[in-house]
C-alpha cells in the first residue's frame, strides 16, 4: 500500500471521526431545541433549548432546565445556573420576573396568553443562563418515586452536581467558558452547597472538569444567628419603628432579636411585629394590595409629591408584581436546622397568604402550547406549574452557610454578596454584618457604585474576592425592581471587574 493511500485513508478516518463527533454533540441536545415561543412572533435573539436531566435512573427522577444561550458572545461569555428559591419555588421566577429574556405583558383577557417583547436588560446579554427547577418536584421537575419529594439542603446540592455533569455532557461546547452559580432568597442555602460539592469534585479529578470561578447570592439566607438579628436593626433604621421602641428591645432581648430569651424581650419583639405588619415585606416602598383596596392605595399614593412617587419605580416597561408569592418566613423565624415550611405549608396556618399576583407566570407556564413548546413532562406527569410548591417536604440539614463561603473563597472561587436594600424578607443588615465578621481584611472600603452616572448603591470589597454589594432602592429580588443596575453589576462581576 503506498504512502499516499494510507494517508487518504486516515484522513478520511479523521474527517469520520469529526463528523461522527458533531453528529453526536449536535444530536445530544438537538431534541431539546425551542424554535418558537408562544406569545412571541419575532426571531428569537439567540438559541434557546429546554427539557430534562435524568438523575437518577432508578427512581426516575428528572430535573427541568431552561437554557437560554448568550445574545454576546456564546463560545466566550460565562455560563450562569440561576437558581430561585424556596424552598420550592421554579427558576421561571427569575425567567419571567427578573433577568430572563423576555419582559411579560399580561393579556387584556384573564387566563389569556401573555404577549413578550424582548427584555433589554436580560442577563443573556453578556452570558449564557441555565434556570433550573430544583430539588424534583419543583416547577417542571419530577421524581416518579414520591419518596424523593422528601429531600433537604444535601441532598438537594448532590442531586444539581449530578445534574451539571450530566448537563455539561449534553452541552460540551460549553465546558470551557467560565462557569458560575447564582440565585437568591433560599438559594442563599442552595448556591454555597452546590457550589462545594462542585469544588470538591474538581479536587477529586470527576469528569467532566467544570470551569467553576464563583458564584452570586441576592438576599439571601445564611446564618440563623445573623439573619435572625437582621430585622430589629432594619426596621428601626428604615423608620418603622420608634427610637424608643428600639431602645426597650435593646435592652430587654441584649441583641438576640431571634430566640427571644424572655417573656418581656418576647412582648417587645411582638410590637416590632405590629408595627411592621401591614408592611410590604419584600420592597417596603411598594404598596401591599388587597384586592379591592388596590384602588384606594393608588389614589392616596397619587397625591404623595413627584419625587415620592417614583421611588420604587423601575425602567420595565411592565409594573413589577404587586406582590411576590415567593419565599418568606414568619417575621422573627429565621430558617433553622430542620423542617422549613413551603409558602402554601404555611398559608395553611393562620397567617393569612400574602395578596398574590403570579397570573402572567400561572397562564404562560399552563398554556398547553407553551409547555409544548418548551418541552415539559405532559400534564398526566406534571399536572401544573406552580411558581412555589407544596408537593414537597423540605429540611434544611446544612447549617449556617459562613463555612461554606470561608472555604470556598480561600480556595479561590469569587463571592458577590448583593441586597436589595428594601429588602424586609431577608434584609441587608444580616448579611452585611455576616460577610464582615469572617474577618477579612477590607481592600475596597465602603463607597457608592455607579449605574447610569448614578449612584445605585454601596459596596465593600473584602480579601479573597468577596465583595458585599447593596442596590439601592431595590427589594427581594433584585432585577425585578433594578433591572438595568443588575445587569451593570452582573456583567462588571462576571467580568472580574470592580463594581
Ligand atoms: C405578531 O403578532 C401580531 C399580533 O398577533 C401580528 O399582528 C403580527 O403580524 C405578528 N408578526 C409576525 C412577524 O408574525
Ligand atoms: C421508592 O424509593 C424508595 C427508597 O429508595 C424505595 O424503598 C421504594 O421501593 C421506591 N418505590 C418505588 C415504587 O419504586
Ligand atoms: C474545604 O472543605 C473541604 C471539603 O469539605 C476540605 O477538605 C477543605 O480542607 C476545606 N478547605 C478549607 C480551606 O477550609
Ligand atoms: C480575584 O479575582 C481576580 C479575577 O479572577 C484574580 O485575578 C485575583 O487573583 C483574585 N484575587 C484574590 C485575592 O484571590
Amino acid at each position: 500500500m503506498s504512502k499516499s493511500c494510507f494517508s487518504t485513508f486516515s484522513l478520511c478516518l479523521f474527517f469520520l471521526h469529526i463528523f461522527l463527533c458533531l453528529l453526536l454533540t449536535q444530536s445530544a441536545h438537538e431534541s431539546a431545541i425551542v424554535t418558537q415561543i408562544p406569545g412571541f412572533n419575532a426571531t428569537l435573539p439567540s438559541k434557546h433549548y429546554a427539557g430534562y436531566v435524568t438523575v437518577d435512573e432508578n427512581h426516575g427522577r428528572n430535573l427541568y432546565y431552561y437554557f437560554v444561550v448568550s445574545e454576546g458572545k456564546p463560545s466566550e461569555d460565562p455560563v450562569v445556573l440561576w437558581l430561585n428559591g424556596g424552598p420550592g419555588c421554579s427558576s421561571f421566577d427569575g425567567f419571567i420576573y427578573e433577568h430572563g429574556p423576555f419582559n411579560f405583558e399580561a393579556a387584556n383577557t384573564k387566563g389569556g396568553l401573555p404577549t413578550l417583547h424582548l427584555n433589554p436588560y436580560s442577563w443573556s446579554k453578556v452570558s449564557s443562563i441555565i434556570y433550573l427547577d430544583s430539588p424534583a418536584g419543583v416547577g417542571f421537575s419530577y421524581s416518579q418515586n414520591e419518596t424523593d419529594y422528601t429531600t433537604g439542603d444535601i441532598k438537594t446540592a448532590s442531586d444539581t452536581h449530578a445534574f451539571l455533569l450530566k448537563w455539561f455532557e449534553l452541552y460540551p461546547e460549553f465546558l470551557s467558558n467560565p462557569f458560575f452559580i447564582a440565585g437568591e432568597s433560599y438559594a442563599g442555602v442552595y448556591v454555597p452547597t452546590l457550589a462545594l460539592e462542585v469544588a470538591k469534585g474538581i479536587d477529586a479529578g470527576v469528569k467532566p472538569k467544570l470551569n467553576f470561578k464563583g458564584y452570586m447570592v441576592g438576599n439571601g439566607v445564611t446564618d440563623e444567628q445573623f439573619d435572625g438579628n437582621a430585622l430589629v436593626p432594619f426596621a428601626h433604621g428604615m423608620g418603622l419603628i420608634s427610637d424608643d421602641l428600639y431602645e426597650e428591645v435593646n435592652n430587654e432581648c441584649n441583641g438576640n432579636f431571634y430566640n427571644p430569651a424572655s417573656d418581656t424581650c418576647a412582648s417587645k419583639l411582638e410590637t416590632v411585629d405590629q408595627d411592621i405588619d401591614a408592611v410590604n415585606i419584600y420592597n417596603i416602598l411598594e404598596p401591599c394590595y388587597h384586592g379591592t383596596e388596590t384602588e384606594k392605595i393608588t389614589a392616596s399614593y397619587i397625591r404623595l409629591p413627584s419625587s415620592f412617587q417614583t421611588l420604587g419605580e423601575t425602567e420595565r416597561p411592565f409594573p413589577v408584581r404587586k406582590r411576590i408569592f415567593g419565599r418568606a418566613w414568619p417575621l422573627r423565624a429565621p430558617v433553622r436546622d430542620g423542617i422549613v415550611p413551603t409558602w402554601p405549608q404555611l398559608m395553611t396556618g393562620h397567617r393569612a397568604p400574602p395578596c398574590t399576583d403570579d397570573e402572567i407566570a400561572n397562564s404562560w407556564l399552563n398554556n398547553e402550547a407553551v409547555r409544548e413548546a418548551i418541552h415539559t413532562a405532559k400534564k398526566s406527569v406534571v399536572s401544573s406549574w406552580d411558581l412555589c410548591t407544596d408537593k414537597i417536604s423540605y429540611h434544611r440539614d446544612a447549617g449556617s452557610m459562613i463555612k461554606f463561603h470561608k472555604n470556598l473563597t480561600s480556595r479561590g472561587y469569587r463571592a458577590l454578596i448583593f441586597s436589595g436594600d428594601h429588602d424586609m424578607c431577608v434584609p441587608f443588615t444580616g448579611s452585611q454584618a455576616w460577610t464582615r465578621s469572617i474577618g477579612y481584611k477590607i481592600v475596597d472600603q465602603w463607597r457608592p457604585w455607579l449605574s447610569n452616572d448614578q449612584v445605585a448603591g454601596y459596596t465593600q470589597g473584602y480579601d479573597k474576592n468577596l465583595t458585599f454589594l447593596t442596590i439601592k432602592g431595590a427589594g427581594h429580588t433584585v432585577p425585578e425592581y433594578k433591572p438595568r443596575e443588575a445587569l451593570d453589576f452582573y456583567k462588571r462581576f462576571l467580568a472580574g471587574l470592580p463594581i
